[in-house]
């Protein structure tokens, strides 16, 4: 799979198969993110790696109850380092870069999981201190996102995408020519 037909075929799934992630596989994730770019190469930001039944279902309740968190194989849970970034950007890091960080290294993480032909799923809906309580983590650790990862067991349609010329800011002076 190139670059674009990953683009193109990452959907959000939803369903799993009760297959297993390997442990290659995983580990080609965690190199993908590594290579995320981030504010200042502070790398901001950490990662769970959840597998536990138990632990799924809580963060599951932890994310309004989106049930489907429990059926994936892995759960990767990304968390802004916030004073690792705070210690360069004080609260800009704090604040910001942090978040960008964690964000940004999910997103590779779902590009890399989609050319392994795996599936997963953005959740973004969840209470911060249940998911941190269910991880453990200690203060200063912020979860950004929950990455549910598996096989797919469905095949989402593409959503509806906004067209170029909505995504555009036209700026009163415009581009140079
Ligand atoms: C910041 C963010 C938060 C999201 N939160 C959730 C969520 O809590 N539950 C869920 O099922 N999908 C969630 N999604 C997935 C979106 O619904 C999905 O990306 C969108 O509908 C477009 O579909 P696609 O990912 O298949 O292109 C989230 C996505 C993002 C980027």
């Amino acid at each position: 799979m190139d670059f674009f037909e990953v683009l193109e075929g990452r959907r959000s799934v939803r369903a799993y198969a009760q297959a297993t992630v390997a442990a290659t596989q995983l580990a080609t994730i965690l190199d993908a993110v590594r290579v995320a770019p981030s504010a200042g190469d502070l790398q901001a930001f950490r990662i769970a790696v959840v597998d536990s039944p138990e632990q799924k279902a809580g963060l599951a309740k932890a994310a309004l109850g989106q049930s489907f968190i429990g059926d994936a194989a892995i759960v990767l849970v990304f968390l802004a380092d916030v004073e690792r970034s705070a210690v360069k950007y004080a609260q800009r890091g704090r604040t910001l870069f942090a978040l960008q960080d964690a964000t940004i290294a999910a997103a590779y993480a779902q590009l890399c999981a989609t050319a392994l032909g795996l599936a997963s799923c953005w959740v973004g809906a969840f209470d911060d201190a249940q998911v941190a309580n269910v991880l453990g983590a200690p203060a200063g650790l912020w979860p950004i996102a929950i990455l549910p990862i598996g096989v797919p067991a469905e095949t989402p349609q593409r959503p509806p995408r906004r067209s170029h010329a909505a995504l555009l800011l036209r700026t009163q002076a415009g581009p140079p020519h």
